[in-house]
Order: structure tokens, then C-alpha cells, then sequence
């Protein structure tokens, strides 16, 4: 089977893409990246040699390119492309609406007059909104975004669901909660954390930390994804997650403690606006039609994202060079600003 795989440069894709062609070595992955600041050819240099294996640097709003990718043989699509971080969306959605949505669209449309077998669209626990304690949401649940972040996922997830009903589109949908491991860009909570820990710089915890998300290795979010393709039933919606929601200060307390850091370096910091409370999913669906469970407990999984990023020091210097030092000099600077003023 040929893949189409978009956004495959990133963090989940570029883990996925090495997972699935080592799992089915007589597939191919063409990945279409855009190449944006998130992405890391880097993240692929394992399989970048494979005769299986291609690269195409292109925007899924492009509907030539696109298609013209599609009409390669290709069988499936899996589509992570995104932009990702919600701070960012909160400064600015531009980007979010034009790839999330309008991208979304324009891959949809194509595969559709393609007519492909399959198209894996992967969103996210965050259209749910935030969830009170004690309560998961099932695939059912409604949505309700919080950040435009989460509203550009959610739109995405009516318009494949309108594919869905309205043409017999051969689509399904994941909604993973927080995913975490190697190659994931330091801007989100975890590697930002663990490599801010290595430097002996500030952890900066929004609020009072007690937010929770719902933590999965990488590992297993792909696990989950080739399930779903393989076997997801058209039309339907796959909740993923451990089923364990942690606080930020408890995720971030033991990576402190594997580390042997002073929980000193914790610093609070001003609030998200829109902060989500609690993300929590209900995983039965998963669980009992493909049979999926996650293997990696936290514990487990922060100690090998540690190992990791422990003894990739290049990685980390290339990804928090750049554009990345303007945004978080700017951004953790105005957050430590407008805590002092309170
Ligand atoms: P990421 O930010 O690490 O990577 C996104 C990738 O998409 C980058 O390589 C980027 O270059 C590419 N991209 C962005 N705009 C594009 C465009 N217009 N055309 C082509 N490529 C483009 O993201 P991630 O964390 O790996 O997330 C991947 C997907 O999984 C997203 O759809 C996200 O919503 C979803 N998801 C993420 C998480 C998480 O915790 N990270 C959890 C659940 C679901
Ligand atoms: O739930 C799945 C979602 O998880 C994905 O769809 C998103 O793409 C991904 O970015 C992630 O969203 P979150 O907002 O939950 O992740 P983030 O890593 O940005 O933040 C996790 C928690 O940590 C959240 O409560 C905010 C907090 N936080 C984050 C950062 C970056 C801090 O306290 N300090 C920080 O510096």
C-alpha cells in the first residue's frame, strides 16, 4: 500500500512514518511537509534513504500539488499537517484557519475525486474542551473548543465528517490527548521542560499547574493510528489516551526527579488565557473494537523521553536556535512582565 502522509516532518509524523515502514516494510510513504518552523527533516534521516520512502516540501493548500501527489498510485492518506501550538493560535490564527481548515478541505476534495481507501484524519482531545473532574468524553461528547487552536481541529473534524456523510468519503478520525517523546519541537510542555532542566533555566508553569492532561508516548499514539487504518470502521471517531490525567506540576515534578534538578527551577507564570482545566478522554471504543492498548506507562515513557533528549544536545540546539529564541525570549518574557505587575 502507497501512503500519502501529510505534515510528516513534524513530531507525530515523523515518528509515525519511521514506525509504519518499519512495521510494514512492503508499504511507501510519500510525506508532504510544508516545512515550518516545527518541522525537522532531521527527524527523518533513518529512513530518508529507503527506495520506500519520498519527500515532497509542499502546503496541502495547494490543490494542484496536491492532487497531482494523489494521483501517484497513492491508496491512503494520513493527515497530521497542522499548525499545533495553542499559545501560538492565541497570538495569532491566521495560520491555523488557512492550514487547518482550508488545508483540511483541500486534501479532503482531492482524495475525494481521487477516490482513495482510506483517509486518516488525525485530530485532537482538545475539541472537547475542557472536561470537570471525574467526567471523560466519549467519541459522542460534544465539542467545544476553547482556543482557536482547538476550534480550527474541530471544523476540521465537521468537514471530514461531512465528507463522510454527505459523499460515502472512506474517512475516520482520532482524538489523542497529549502525545510526548522524542523529536517533539521544545515549545510544548514537556521538552521544553526536560531540555530547560539540562540548561539549568527557569520551568515556566502557567497559573497554579494544576491543569491535567492525559499523557501517551508517541509510541503508542502510532500504534493506535496504524490500528485505525488498518481496520477503523468509515465514519467513525477513535478516542486515544492512557486514561490517567496528571497536573502539569506533577508531570513536571518527575521529570525534575529523574533528572535529580531542584524543583527549584520551577518558576509560575501568568496564565494562558482560555486555559483548558482538564482534558480526559474515554478510550473504551479503541480498546474493544481494535483491540489497542497503550504500553508505556508515564513513568516509563518520561525516563526514555529523558534518554532521549539527554543524548541528542544537536537536535535540541538546532530546533531552540532561530526563530524559536525570538518567541521564547518575547513570549516567556511578557508572561514573567505581567506576573511582576500584579
Ligand atoms: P508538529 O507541529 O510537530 O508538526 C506539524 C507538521 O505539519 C510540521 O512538520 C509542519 O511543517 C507541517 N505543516 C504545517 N502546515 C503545513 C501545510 N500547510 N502544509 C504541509 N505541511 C504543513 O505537530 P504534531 O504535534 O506532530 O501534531 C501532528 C498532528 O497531530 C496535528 O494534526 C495535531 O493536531 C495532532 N495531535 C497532536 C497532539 C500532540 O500532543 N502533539 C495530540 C493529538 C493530536
Ligand atoms: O491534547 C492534545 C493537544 O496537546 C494537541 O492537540 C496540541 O497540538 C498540543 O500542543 C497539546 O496541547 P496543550 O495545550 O495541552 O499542550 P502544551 O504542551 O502547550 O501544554 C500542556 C500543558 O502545560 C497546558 O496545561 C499548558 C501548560 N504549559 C505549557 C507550556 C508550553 C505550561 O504550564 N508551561 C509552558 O511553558
Amino acid at each position: 500500500m502507497k501512503l500519502l502522509v501529510t505534515g510528516g516532518a513534524g513530531f507525530i509524523g515523523s515518528n509515525f512514518i519511521r514506525y509504519f515502514l518499519d512495521a510494514h516494510p512492503d508499504c511507501s510513504v510519500l510525506n508532504l511537509d510544508k516545512l515550518t518552523y516545527a518541522a525537522n527533516l532531521d527527524n527523518l534521516s533513518e529512513v530518508a534513504s529507503r527506495a520506500n520512502y519520498q519527500f515532497v516540501q509542499g502546503d496541502i493548500c495547494d490543490p494542484e500539488l496536491v492532487g497531482s501527489l494523489l494521483r501517484q498510485d497513492v491508496e491512503a492518506v494520513v493527515h497530521f499537517a497542522a499548525e499545533t501550538h495553542v499559545d501560538r493560535s492565541i497570538a495569532d490564527a491566521r495560520a491555523f484557519v488557512e492550514t487547518n481548515v482550508v488545508g483540511t478541505y483541500t486534501l479532503l476534495e482531492a482524495a475525494r475525486r481521487k477516490g482513495v481507501r482510506r483517509f486518516l484524519h488525525v485530530s485532537t482531545d482538545e475539541v472537547y474542551g475542557s472536561l470537570a473532574p471525574g467526567r471523560e468524553a466519549d467519541e459522542q461528547a460534544p465539542l467545544q473548543p476553547s482556543s482557536p487552536y482547538a476550534a480550527s481541529k474541530a471544523s476540521s473534524d465537521l468537514l471530514v465528517r461531512s465528507f463522510c456523510r454527505t459523499y460515502g468519503f472512506p474517512a475516520v478520525i482520532t482524538r489523542c490527548s497529549n502525545n510526548y517523546g522524542p523529536y517533539q519541537f521544545p515549545e510544548k510542555l514537556l521538552p521544553l521542560m526536560i531540555t530547560n532542566a539540562l540548561e539549568g533555566k527557569k520551568l515556566p508553569i502557567y497559573g497554579d499547574g494544576l491543569n491535567e492532561r492525559d499523557w501517551v508516548f508517541v509510541e503508542d499514539h502510532c500504534r493506535a493510528l496504524d490500528r485505525v487504518l488498518d481496520a477503523g470502521r468509515p465514519g467513525e471517531v477513535y478516542n486515544v489516551g492512557l486514561g490517567k490525567p496528571a497536573t502539569n506540576l506533577e508531570v513536571v515534578r518527575m521529570v525534575l526527579r529523574i533528572l535529580e534538578v531542584s524543583q527549584d527551577q520551577i518558576e509560575f507564570v501568568i496564565d494562558r488565557p482560555g486555559h483548558d482545566r482538564r482534558y480526559a478522554v474515554d478510550t473504551g471504543k479503541i480498546r474493544r473494537e481494535l483491540g489497542w492498548e497503550p504500553k508505556v506507562d508515564l513513568e516509563e515513557g518520561l525516563a526514555r523521553a529523558v534518554k532521549w533528549y539527554r543524548s541528542h544536545s544537536d537536535w535540541v540546539k538546532k530546533a531552540k536556535s532561530g526563530e524559536y529564541r525570538l518567541y521564547y525570549e518575547r513570549f516567556y518574557g511578557n508572561r514573567r512582565a505581567s506576573l511582576t505587575q500584579l
